[in-house]
């Protein structure tokens, strides 16, 4: 899978998506994330990129041209499968969705930066906006660097079977069981004695009840649904 993601400010995520798992991937080939420094399209000799917005009011406005030749640039080289705005007033972001998107070959992530993106970008790129909750951050570029990790994860073969996603939380629409390791006692606190006994049906059993549990108890509205 190939992510391209355009930022004002990509230093952010170039150290978010360059370690770990994600990283791993990028080295075996498995997941290429491309980061594209919107300033490199800037204009004049300061390489713009910000504008006040019309109709007056605080804060700066990403201009439409910029964005326009990044874009166009873009979508010569790949054929993109969604063009995404990361954006508080999009589709709020959850497991389901990075599933599906994680089977896609090729997307294309915008970062807004301060006040957002000239909206005639996404009348006329933007397929789909998503935002990761209800609360507004500095920047696109660490939202689409959650997108980015939590879908480049889940495509086939990142995952191996110490880490596999089969068991994250929401995977299932339920929170993940507790987990422990060695020692099996430490100042008096016992690991529970079912995960010592090497009955594996007994205790898939008893993750599926903590699951279960720690759902009702922590966030049932995931069960309503
Ligand atoms: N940019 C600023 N806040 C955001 C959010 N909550 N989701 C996605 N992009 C954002």
């Amino acid at each position: 899978m190939r992510i391209d993601i355009v930022a004002a400010v990509p230093s952010l995520l170039n150290s978010f998506l360059g370690h770990s798992i994600i990283q791993r991937a990028r080295d075996k080939g498995l997941l290429t994330i491309n980061i594209i420094d919107l300033r490199s399209y800037g204009l004049g000799k300061n390489r713009q990129i910000d504008d006040y917005q019309f109709g007056g009011g605080a804060g700066m406005v990403l201009m439409i041209e910029p964005l326009v030749n990044c874009i166009e640039d873009l979508k010569a080289a790949n054929q993109y499968d969604q063009i995404i705005y990361v954006t508080p007033d999009g589709k709020k972001f959850d497991q389901s969705m990075a599933n599906s998107m994680s089977l896609l070959n090729n997307i294309l992530i915008i970062c807004g930066h301060y006040k957002g993106i000239d909206q005639r970008i996404r009348e006329h790129y933007i397929t789909h906006e998503i935002s990761i909750g209800d609360y507004v951050i500095s920047g696109g570029e660490l939202a689409a660097a959650i997108i980015a990790d939590a879908v480049g994860r889940l495509v086939p073969g990142v995952l191996n079977d110490e880490t596999s996603a089969l068991s994250d939380s929401f995977q299932d629409k339920l929170l993940a069981p507790p987990v422990y390791t060695r020692p099996a006692t430490f100042n008096g606190w016992d690991v529970p004695n079912i995960l010592l006994s090497g009955h594996e049906k007994k205790i898939d059993e008893w993750r599926f009840e903590e699951s279960l549990r720690r759902t009702q108890m922590l966030r049932p509205d995931l069960l309503e649904e």
